[in-house]
């Protein structure tokens, strides 16, 4: 959730540390702080509630701060509200020792009681101060910053990735990680760690992905690995190749906007690539067909859109595999002594890869014996690295919390996982087969089609961005598409707003239809039209102001009810939803941006979810 950088070489510091926690704010963005230590071992600790902007107005850019190694982080915060001294980095009593944190301590009430029956006193509430205070603990034994941690993080539980610094060694700082994400950059006469490669691939793009359990010591010059028996160890490089230029805003007022708009190339390059003579093939898997013919059911596990991306799944794999699938969020599957045995194939999805919940999730599973095939953004990422196997999305780095192009691409690339089960297991006739595949070549263009027509989708947001609540309704796909675009109006425009399914309206929640409650009618699942037309009629005749979303097919039939109508292209039943959420995220950023509201980074959210 919150993002740590650190930087060990011969400029400035703290300018450097800024850049880095400005392309970070994203995983979270309540507060920040950065700490530098200089050649007269000083610790500089400079931190501010709020945006990263407050505190680069203190520290007047990184100006006012000399040395050249240091620690940031910009946080959402877990445990104590946001505020300066909640910010991390902390700070410990003695002054000797800075600390930077991403994750929980779980076991932090009890070492906070053993540390203050010690002497120690407490500033803030947070967490993270308690490591700070433990090394200083263990630091004074033998003023051995590298053993002081090893003896830390042999008494603490929970996720952790840490950056630390010591006044008494303005030469190098320390990194651990464990169950949070954390990377070591080798640039030139530097070195860096960062919570994700956006913050530092200006300066490098060479790369080491620490796994739980490591400690790295890094100077300018040098970095050394060791695993958690403290011996030396050997790291494999990896080379990020994707362009700089792709973290930026590139002209847009907002990354979502921007992220919206690269939906088609996004799609083409994780489909396409895998698309030869007009068959699936997925050379980077490596289960077989034995094993594809062998497995009894399918769980799909994830959070949020990428759970949404789930629902669409069991809808189109079971039409596709005539085979169970079952699509489970991540934090609820993992304490629900699930059923799952090696018989079953549990498809894990997520963007960042780094989703506690789905991790653990993911870690329950594969301890059940089930194969894990996960779909990822994020190379490199932990649900990447301990899966069997891993389908990338190419979406390329996606920064706005609300996600858009990783969803899109998630939902083409499970929709191809059906194509190719399907045809190995026969359960997937070959004209069907044909058909989706035609469509599949036409859906990048069909989607920027749908993107250079959009001044509709702005013109319903002005007319609709001061309701209060929401219902999207929607049959089958239809259903599965509202979650999502119910989630993305709510996520960034703060309006309360819900997805149903549209039979299921009148068990209870049509009591909530009044004059002026907006219904968003999702009318582009074909086989079900008719059948979704009557709920419409009802909320309609309850006062409900509708604002529809047909296929052109539909469109004449939809205008007889609903005036406001969204359309897009036709495509294949399965692939539909593809090309109904883009209105969807339309229409929420453009809601959004009427009511004023940051979209990029909404209040209370961050992109990377690495707490429970
Ligand atoms: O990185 P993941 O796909 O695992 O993230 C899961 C959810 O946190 C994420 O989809 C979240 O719901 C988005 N902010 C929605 O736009």
């Amino acid at each position: 959730m919150c993002g740590i950088v650190g930087y060990a070489g011969r400029e400035a510091a703290a300018p450097i540390l800024l850049d880095g926690l400005e392309r970070l704010e994203y995983r979270g963005y309540d507060s920040a702080g950065i700490a530098v230590v200089s050649g007269s071992r000083a610790l500089q600790v400079k931190k501010s509630k709020g945006r990263l902007s407050e505190l680069s107005r203190l520290v007047d850019g990184g100006k006012s701060i000399d040395g050249v190694l240091g620690i940031g982080h910009t946080r959402w915060a877990t445990h104590g509200e946001p505020n300066d001294v909640n910010a991390h980095p902390h700070l410990s009593q003695d002054g000797k020792i800075a600390v930077v944190h991403n994750g929980i301590i779980e076991n932090y009430v009890e070492l906070r009681d053993f540390l203050c029956s010690k002497g120690y006193v407490f500033q803030s509430e947070t967490d993270t101060e308690v490591v700070t205070q433990l090394l200083a603990y263990y630091y004074a034994e033998d003023n051995d910053a590298f053993s002081a941690l090893y003896k830390v993080l042999h008494r603490v539980e929970g996720a952790y990735a840490l950056g630390i610094i010591c006044a008494d060694c303005p030469e190098k700082f320390l990194a651990a990680r464990k169950d949070a994400p954390l990377l070591v950059g080798f640039g030139e006469g530097a070195n860096f760690i960062a919570s994700d490669v956006t913050a530092i691939i200006k300066h490098t793009r060479d790369v080491v992905y620490m796994e739980d359990g490591e400690v790295a010591v890094i100077t300018a010059d040098s970095v050394d690995f060791f695993d958690a028996m403290e011996e030396p160890i050997e790291k494999e490089h990896k080379t990020i190749d994707w362009d700089v230029s792709a973290a930026e805003k590139g002209g847009y007022a907002h990354f979502m906007l921007k992220e919206i708009m690269e939906q088609p190339e996004a799609v083409r390059k994780t489909a396409f690539s895998r698309i030869r003579d007009n068959r699936v093939c997925f050379d980077d898997l490596k289960i077989d067909e034995a094993y594809v013919k062998s497995v009894s059911k399918i769980y799909i596990v994830a959070c949020g859109s990428s759970y949404h991306v789930g629902v669409v799944g069991k809808y189109n794999l079971e039409r596709m595999l005539r085979k169970p699938v079952e699509v489970c969020l991540a934090s609820e599957f993992r304490y629900s002594n699930p059923l799952v045995d090696e018989s079953c194939l549990v498809i894990v999805i997520s963007q960042s890869g780094e989703t506690l919940d789905t991790m653990a999730a993911l870690r329950e599973a594969k301890a059940l014996g089930a194969h894990i095939l996960s779909i990822v953004n994020v190379v490199g990422s932990s649900i990447a690295r301990e899966s069997h196997d891993v389908l990338y999305t190419w979406a390329g780095p996606e920064i706005a919390v609300a996600t858009t192009k990783a969803y899109s691409t998630q939902l083409v690339l499970l929709n191809m996982l059906g194509m190719y089960f399907g045809d190995i297991l026969g359960t997937l006739p070959g004209e069907e087969y044909e058909s989706i595949m035609a469509e599949l070549l036409l859906l990048p263009e069909k989607m920027e089609r749908l993107l250079s027509n959009i001044e509709d989708i702005k013109r319903f947001a002005s007319d609709y961005f001061n309701h209060n609540s929401v219902f999207f309704i929607g049959r089958n796909l239809d259903y599965a598409m509202g979650l999502e675009g119910s989630l993305k109006l709510k996520e960034i425009s703060y309006i309360h707003s819900e997805a149903y399914a549209s039979g299921e309206l009148k068990h209870g929640t049509i009591s909530l239809i009044e004059n002026g409650t907006l219904v968003v009618a999702l009318g582009t699942y074909a086989p079900l039209f008719d059948k979704a037309m009557s709920n419409v009629v009802e909320v309609k005749a309850r006062g409900a102001d509708v604002l529809a979303l047909a296929t052109e097919k539909n469109l004449a039939e939809m205008k007889k009810t609903v005036e406001n109508v969204m359309v897009v292209p036709e495509t294949h039943t399965v692939l539909q939803p593809s090309l109904g959420v883009v209105p969807l995220q339309l229409f929420s950023y453009y809601v959004a941006l009427l009511r004023g509201c940051d979209i990029d980074k909404p209040r209370n959210l961050a992109k990377s979810v690495t707490v429970e």
